[in-house]
């Protein structure tokens, strides 16, 4: 195990009707408030309504900002930042999915500094401050909600990077469940791949010693295969939508990286693929992690046999240390089929026209990933593996 610092200062409020909470929390950090908001879905939920009502109740000056995108667009952060400085915005409150989240700590930091706020997502330059964030949750996917990461897309340059900065932690996060039940079902198969996905960037690790953060990550992905068809077969099944939600905070909230080398070159590839496609995130990780999967398992068999066996249940009696690793991420290109996830690029009608780029793209700052060092090349062999 390596040595680390672990500092997570997000405050949880989880269960029914802790949104009762958002109007005093909220006011704690000053007068004037900025929601920040997606598409839509939380004020045909009825959400929306809900915590205007709490935040007036507390006497609160209210800005408004709805229409946050999937795969948030720096012009939409842009125009939050806006109104953040004209209207001497204290604290932002976000209302929605992941990507309303991102945004709003895009907004967060920009507010704050006097440049493009696209520098921060292009490490031109470092975060040294940003207004409070709270965030109302209603999708179990990315860990936001209690992370100090933000993903946006930069639609002119077809860019989408991430940012993470101690700044950029919600002070609180009010989870939920019932808010879930709504989210459709490709969202919450999408949602349950993510969550999936954090646990892998970290799990397949060299890292020796482990077995804590080894035990805890398996232990997340087998309550997530457990409850996701749960969740699809009912989608307003109160429990299963909290141990889904749950699972997906603590996947990506520092719990299960400590001490721990991890990954990540699969998102690396993801957002690059999204910034071209604009494809759900969830959906393009589906594609290419069994494939990266196959690809890199020989790098460290000994681990993907771990998660073969313990995560997966397969036996080992007369099987070669390749065969069980196999047949690990063979169980999970079926789980992902079996939730209806997409399997190949041609689910999103995507052929091979810009594979070169997307290579040459994920890796402009050199290798990615730990668990191998994938080069241009590599990379375009994984994503030709997807097609
Ligand atoms: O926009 P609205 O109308 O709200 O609809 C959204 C959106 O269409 C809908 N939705 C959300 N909650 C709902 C609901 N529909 C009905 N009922 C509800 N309760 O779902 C759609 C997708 O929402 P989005 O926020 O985009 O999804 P998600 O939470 O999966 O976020 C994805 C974004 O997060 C980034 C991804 O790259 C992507 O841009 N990520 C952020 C991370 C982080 N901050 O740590 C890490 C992740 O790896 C990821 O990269
Ligand atoms: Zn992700």
């Amino acid at each position: 195990m390596n040595n680390f610092v672990f500092q997570n200062p997000t405050k949880i409020f989880f269960g029914k009707d802790q949104v009762q909470n958002v109007g005093t929390e909220t006011a704690k950090y000053g007068k004037t408030v900025l929601v920040v908001t997606g598409g839509g879905s939380v004020k045909r939920s009825g959400l929306f309504d809900r915590v205007i009502d709490l935040l007036n109740k507390e006497g609160l000056t209210i800005h408004e900002l709805s229409g946050v995108e999937p795969n948030p667009r720096l012009s939409t952060v842009k125009k939050g930042i806006e109104i953040c400085k004209k209207e001497n915005v204290d604290i932002v409150l976000a209302v929605g999915g992941g990507s309303v989240l991102d945004a709003a700590k895009g907004i967060c930091a920009g507010a704050k500094y006097d440049g493009d706020v696209w520098d921060f997502y292009a490490k031109k330059a470092t975060i040294q401050d940003a207004l409070p964030l709270g965030t109302v949750l209603t999708l179990a996917a990315t860990g936001s909600e209690m992370n100090g990461n933000s993903v946006v897309t930069n639609w002119e340059t077809k860019e989408k990077i991430g940012v993470g900065s101690p700044y950029l932690y919600p002070k609180f996060s009010i989870l939920d469940p019932t808010y879930t039940f709504t989210v459709p079902k490709d969202q919450t198969v999408y949602g349950i791949v993510d969550i999936m996905a954090h646990v892998f960037e970290q799990y397949f690790s060299h890292t020796p010693n482990t077995p804590l953060q080894d035990q805890i990550s398996e232990s997340i992905l087998r309550t997530v295969i457990e409850q996701a068809p749960i969740v699809i077969e009912k989608p307003d099944d109160y429990d299963a939508r909290a141990n889904i939600l749950l699972a997906g905070t603590m996947a990506l909230n520092g719990l299960i990286n400590m001490g721990k080398q991890t990954d990540w070159a699969t998102h690396a590839m993801e957002h690059e693929v999204s910034a071209i496609y604009d494809i759900p995130h969830g959906g393009g990780l589906a594609i290419i992690f069994p494939n990266w999967m196959k690809y890199v398992y020989e790098e460290n068999i000994e681990k993907f046999k771990q998660y073969a066996i313990r995560v997966w249940g397969v036996t080992t009696e007369g099987k070669t240390d390749q065969e069980i690793a196999h047949e690990g991420i063979e169980k999970t290109r079926e789980f992902f089929n079996s939730i209806g996830a997409p399997a190949t690029f041609g689910d999103y009608n995507i052929g091979d026209e810009n594979i070169e780029l997307m290579a040459k793209k994920a890796t402009r700052g050199g290798t990615i990933g730990n668990f191998k060092k994938l080069t241009e090349d590599d990379v375009k062999n994984i994503l030709t593996m997807c097609l």
